[in-house]
């Protein structure tokens, strides 16, 4: 996507904006594995060629210094690093910049009628109905469910941990193991005959098959144009529709259960304006999402943030001192303010691996930003991945260092939920998975990276540790090694 012609502009918006121009201080230490940017324009080809690789490597490393970059590869388009262009497309002129083609190529075919796919009224009101299934008192209740998942991943890590570290294991494969039946268990619990590994199957070949963004799609090329890999992956993908629909008819006909769950809430959504509800087409679009969305992604932020723990042993161990109340317990809600350390290192993971690395809108109208011209058409593209490392905005921006979060960071500079209207809907319920999963692996276990086997960043829908995070794991035993 770094094009043919690129037109930067170093003298544009000079300024950029104050106080982000902080000096780096050189580390001696050695950093944690990241992507190599393209140090050189690519062609329409290659840069299809790098999209079926990684999306990530599309991105110029001058990125990580410039505001904003802009070009031409089959279409115009525009990057966007400045945190006041960001507020400006994510908030300011959401309606301006709906979900890009891009987007909608990707996933409308298997959730077309969801609110992340959607725009515009359709997706407003589907907004406003689901709001409070997400609300501070439903995801509190979830906790139990977050923390049995994890109990049950510590068991499985224990069976390696207790082969004296002979046996490594691969943390993401572990972590979508507890990451999904988190999500099964607030989405479908309750649901007689379901298959959970049978739906986790189709979604994973759904995902794999459809998500390399293909050089039609770079091109720009209609919606309408088939994508060979997505035909291939239709099949499966009806099949978790087809489940999903039984669930939904299941639960109604049988109503809530005694504490409601995500299907439940969802299912007793109102649009607050207008009593609008959805209809069963739209609940299992928003149902799929809230699997799809709500499960991979806090995987990949454990798996990141257990790659991080084994890279830097001492703060693994300063995290485990923390979570030290929980080697002989289970966690619990009452815990989450006792673990800042943790609530960190899960956001320093997220800065330095976002899950959605990459978003992407489409310009509605002319307009100008940072005093470049947009014109209606023109993809408009939030490379978080350059944002969260870019050298104007962070200081040692490759390095781990949770610390650096004691500070609140600037506002639309570090943005792995995205924000504005259209923020994470499930970030509250992410976040505390996350920490509550983090906490309970650290306090029982150390974890040690194999060496020779680091995972190399790989954005395939989401950003993913490609040969993943093998570790080995010893036990803690009062806070130390035995
Ligand atoms: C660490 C975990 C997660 C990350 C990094 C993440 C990231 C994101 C990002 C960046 C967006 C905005 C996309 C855009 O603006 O184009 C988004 C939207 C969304 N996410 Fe998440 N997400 C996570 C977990 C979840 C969970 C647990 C759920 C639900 C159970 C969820 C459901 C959604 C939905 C429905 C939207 C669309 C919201 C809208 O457009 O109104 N996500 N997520």
């Amino acid at each position: 996507m770094w094009p043919g012609r690129v037109w930067l502009d170093p003298g544009g918006p000079a300024a950029y904006i104050p106080g982000m121009n902080r000096q780096s201080p050189t580390l001696d230490s050695p950093l944690p594995v990241r992507v190599a940017l393209a140090t050189q324009p690519l062609g329409i080809l290659a840069s299809a060629r790098a999209a079926r690789r990684n999306v990530v490597e599309l991105i110029p490393e001058i990125a990580t210094h410039a505001p904003m970059l802009s070009g031409t590869t089959g279409k115009r388009w525009h990057m966007l690093m400045s945190p006041e262009a960001l507020r400006h497309v994510l908030r300011d002129r959401v309606e301006d910049y709906p979900k890009s083609m891009v987007t909608k190529l990707i996933l409308g075919s298997a959730i077309s009628k969801s609110l992340f796919v959607l725009d515009g009224a359709e997706w407003r009101w589907q907004r406003r109905a689901a709001a409070p299934v997400f609300g501070h008192r439903n995801i509190a209740a979830m906790a139990p469910i977050m923390v049995g998942a994890a109990e049950r991943s510590a068991l499985r890590i224990g069976q390696a941990a207790d082969t004296g570290g002979q046996r490594a294991f691969d943390a993401f494969d572990e972590m979508v193991a507890a990451t999904f039946e988190v999500i099964a268990d607030v989405t479908l619990s309750g649901g007689a005959g379901f298959d959970r590994h049978k739906v986790h199957q189709a979604i994973e070949a759904y995902i794999a098959q459809t998500a390399r963004v293909s050089l039609l799609d770079v091109v720009g090329a209609p919606a309408w144009v088939p994508r060979p890999g997505r035909l291939f992956s239709a099949g499966p993908m009806r099949a978790v529709q087809q489940l999903a629909d039984d669930i939904i008819a299941d639960r109604r006909r049988q109503g809530a259960l005694p504490v409601p769950d995500l299907l439940d809430l969802l299912i007793a959504g109102e649009d607050p304006q207008t009593g609008r509800r959805m209809t069963p087409d739209e609940l299992r679009d928003n149902l799929l999402t809230f699997i799809v969305a709500g499960h991979e992604t806090t995987a990949l932020t454990l798996s990141w943030a257990l790659y991080l723990m084994a890279f830097a042993p001492e703060i693994q161990d300063a995290a485990a001192e923390e979570a030290r109340a929980l080697q002989d317990r289970p966690a619990t809600m009452a815990d989450l303010p006792g673990l800042p350390l943790i609530r960190r290192i899960v956001d320093e993971a997220l800065r330095l691996y976002p899950p959605a690395a990459f978003l992407a809108r489409t310009a509605q109208v002319q307009d100008r930003i940072l005093g470049r011209e947009i014109r209606p058409g023109d993809t408009v593209i939030l490379p978080i991945y350059a944002l969260h490392r870019h050298k104007k905005l962070w200081d040692d921006p490759d390095a781990f260092d949770p610390d650096r979060f004691r500070r609140p960071p600037e506002r639309f500079a570090y943005l792995p939920f995205g924000d504005g209207p259209r923020i994470c809907i499930g970030a509250a319920f992410a976040l505390q998975e996350a920490v509550l999963i983090l906490a309970t692996l650290l306090a029982r276990f150390r974890f040690a990276a194999v060496p020779g086997r680091d995972p190399k960043p790989v954005m395939i829908l989401t950003l993913r540790p490609q040969g993943g995070v093998w570790l080995t794991a010893t036990r803690r035993r009062g806070g130390k090694i035995p």
